[in-house]
């Protein structure tokens, strides 16, 4: 899967991009990330990038004609249909405007968008990007959460990093994202790792008895009392079993504490 980034600042994703898992993924050719600098695609001397708003008050504009010329030299031919009164749409990848005012990112957009060959993902800066760009290049807006940053290259990189990760091949462990938080609609269930005690602290003992189908009951339960506790919107639009049901409702009356039975014995 390809990524293309447009930005002010490639230099800022040198780290988050070459380090661990996306490092090792961009390594062997499983993701490939093209970072595009807005200054190259500029005409005058001092390569500007942003200019003052029509209308007055505060803040830069990025311009909207280093964005087009990018597109004609990445996607040659791009452009809206004539007289088909649609947006222009890029050849072959999707078109990502990360921006405050988008769709709030969540585990399904992700999904869907790890099935996309190519992202081309817009990273604003400033007051944002004239709107023509928008207007003609933008499939979807995209924000990742209810905050204004100073840009949208850190959104960038985290939408990157939860596309990739998905991508057969990123992850070791190809169950892992099924299991996670939200893959069901619920978050997770906790994690412990070695040794069985530490500090007076212990680890559930159902986990280390070896009984699989008690560590999966277990785990269901643990995950259902997250979400009710810490997400219980969630729990509208998750898929649950009659049991599930069962176990929310003794969960809701106050039946056993957070892992209860194992804690309260240390
Ligand atoms: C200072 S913000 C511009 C905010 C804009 N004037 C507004 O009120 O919506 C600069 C850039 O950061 C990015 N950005 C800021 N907050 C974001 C968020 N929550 N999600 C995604 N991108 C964001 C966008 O690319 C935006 O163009």
């Amino acid at each position: 899967m390809r990524f293309d980034v447009v930005t002010l600042f490639p230099e800022m994703f040198t780290g988050p991009l070459d380090s661990s898992i996306l490092g090792r993924a961009r390594q062997s050719g499983l993701i490939e990330v093209a970072l595009h600098d807005l200054r190259d695609y500029t005409e005058d001397r001092h390569r500007t990038a942003d200019d003052t708003p029509y209308g007055g008050g505060a803040g830069m504009v990025l311009k909207a004609d280093p964005v087009f010329r990018l597109a004609d030299a990445l996607f040659p031919g791009w452009g809206p249909k004539a007289g088909a009164g649609v947006k222009g749409k890029v050849p072959g990848a999707r078109c990502i405007y990360l921006s405050a005012q988008g769709r709030p990112l969540d585990q399904s957009i992700v999904s869907r968008l790890a099935g996309e060959p190519r992202l081309l993902l817009l990273a604003g800066h400033y007051e944002g990007i004239d709107e023509r760009v928008l207007d003609a290049l933008v499939d979807e807006e995209i924000s990742i959460g209810d905050y204004v940053l100073t840009g949208g290259e850190l959104p960038a990189m985290v939408l990157i990093d939860a596309v990739a990760r998905l991508v057969p091949g990123v992850l070791g462990q190809p169950a892992s994202p099924l299991e996670e938080s939200f893959s069901e609609g619920l978050l997770e269930y906790p994690h412990y790792t070695r040794p069985a005690e530490t500090r007076g602290h212990r680890v559930p003992d159902v986990l280390l008895s070896g009984d699989h189908e008690a560590v999966r009951r277990w785990r269901r339960r643990e995950s259902l009392r997250r979400t009710l506790e810490r997400r219980p919107e969630l729990l509208l639009a998750a898929d649950l079993s009659r049991e599930d049901h069962e176990t929310l409702r003794e969960l809701a009356a106050g039946g056993g504490g957070p892992g209860e039975e194992e804690k309260d014995e240390s």
